[in-house]
């Protein structure tokens, strides 16, 4: 009987070690894997989706990286974002941020300064140019993942040399839309939203002069430029230079004309040059890329894009997400990024890459546009901004109000903003 007993209850303890060392164990296990997510606008996701994948392969057991797949564009995906941030508690680790998102969110303290996680070999191993946006409150808050650069594509099937003016885009246009060799001169992005701000920008700096300089608090909209650029627009479509549609085309649907080969020249970020080079694409080998038309005393402009990762605040992992974030900004994954998908790299090796610099001539017109990147204003108000921007010039395009009344209009709410914001112009 007691044998019974003491066999029973050392039986018992044994099973209870067992189950308790399983548990343990398992539990150990899963502490070392840490859940690490990062929400991306869609594009970058599916792009990103293999690198995820060797990541994860690599990591294993220690970090698994979830990418979240957001809506296409910026603002859409800014909304979303801070709708989780403004509740505290944000299910995201790391963001993947626009440029122009980082003043905002560094304000708002929802950005871990990521100083400490890089080295002064790091910030060298940068190209000119991907070092901008990223610093703001005094701290580093985001590492490129992308630069971004708006440009001039044009059809070297239909000219010798592409336009330098507004004017002469306008003569070639015409010229080649009434012998019928293109329906349409140039599209671009016409729709109230994000992008429409970005041509703004090229234009009021290629007509001399400024949509805001946060130092002065200077407003130049309703100036000179500000209201030669909104014309310039509104009678490209006046004019059928542009197709009426374009007042609804974001980047997609510019590509989507100009592969087709409906226009001679498009405005565009880099990415669109691996599109217009795959084997489905009827301007293969006919296009070329430069810098933005300006007014023949004045320098081009190229609104600077450019994304980067950020780690948020409250992250429970923060070392496992930095570990993510150096991953897909490495020199590999860059090279991934842009021969695969175009997406410029931030990596200034990859641009003194014989290979390929040959095999991708985009890279060498980036380079070349690079000392004329503009940077749209930078001030956590520029969300805003933007927004005012944006409405005014739709009513514009679309006929509604005239360019100067609708500049006017755009530079008085712009002065509100700034002012009712206590940044008073
Ligand atoms: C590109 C740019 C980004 C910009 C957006 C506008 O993604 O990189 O900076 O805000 O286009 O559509």
């Amino acid at each position: 009987m007691n044998w019974m007993k003491r066999t029973s209850s050392r039986f018992i303890l044994v099973i209870v070690s067992i189950i308790a060392s399983t548990v343990l164990g398992v539990s150990t296990l899963a502490r070392q894997t840490d859940s690490v997510s990062i929400l991306m606008p869609a594009p970058f996701a599916d792009a990103t989706a293999e690198l995820v994948r060797s990541f994860n392969k690599e990591h294993k057991g220690r970090i698994h990286l979830d990418v979240i797949r957001g809506p296409l564009e910026t603002e859409s995906i800014s909304d979303l974002a801070i709708s989780s941030l403004l509740l505290g508690d944000t299910p995201f680790d790391g963001l993947l941020m626009d440029v122009t998102w980082v003043a905002k969110y560094a304000k708002a303290g929802w950005l871990a300064p990521l100083d400490a996680y890089f080295t002064d070999q790091d910030f060298a191993s940068l190209a000119p140019g991907a070092n901008e946006g990223n610093h703001a409150e005094g701290a580093l808050q985001r590492w490129p993942l992308t630069s971004d650069l708006g440009l001039l594509y044009w059809r070297t099937d239909l000219m010798d040399e592409p336009p330098r003016t507004p004017k002469q885009l306008e003569t070639i246009s015409s010229r080649l839309q009434n012998s019928g060799q293109v329906p349409f001169g140039y599209v671009w992005q016409g729709r109230q939203y994000e992008g429409l701000s970005c041509v703004f920008l090229e234009m009021i700096d290629g007509f001399g002069g400024e949509w805001y300089e946060p130092q002065s608090g200077a407003i130049g909209l309703d100036g000179p430029a500000g209201i030669a650029a909104a014309t310039w627009l509104q009678d490209l479509i006046a004019t059928g230079i542009s197709p009426r549609a374009v007042t609804n085309y974001s980047e997609s649907e510019s590509l989507q004309s100009f592969k087709s080969g409906n226009s001679a020249f498009m405005r565009n970020w880099p990415y669109a040059w691996a599109e217009l080079q795959k084997d489905d694409s009827p301007v293969k080998g006919k296009v070329g890329i430069t810098t933005m038309v300006a007014e023949s005393n004045q320098p081009p402009a190229a609104t600077i894009g450019s994304w980067g990762l950020s780690l948020l605040q409250g992250s429970h992992h923060p070392q496992s997400t930095i570990e993510a974030i150096k991953y897909l900004t490495n020199e590999q994954s860059q090279r991934y990024l842009f021969t695969n998908f175009g997406y410029t790299p931030t990596q200034a090796a990859l641009y003194k890459d014989e290979q390929l610099t040959n095999a991708y001539p985009s890279l060498v017109a980036i380079g070349e546009a690079l000392p004329y990147a503009r940077p749209r204003p930078q001030t956590p108000l520029y969300a805003q901004m933007s927004d005012v921007l944006q409405r005014n010039l739709s009513s514009t395009l679309t006929g509604l109000t005239p360019p100067p009344a609708a500049m006017k209009q755009a530079q008085d709410t712009t002065e509100q903003v700034l002012i009712a914001a206590g940044a008073t112009p």
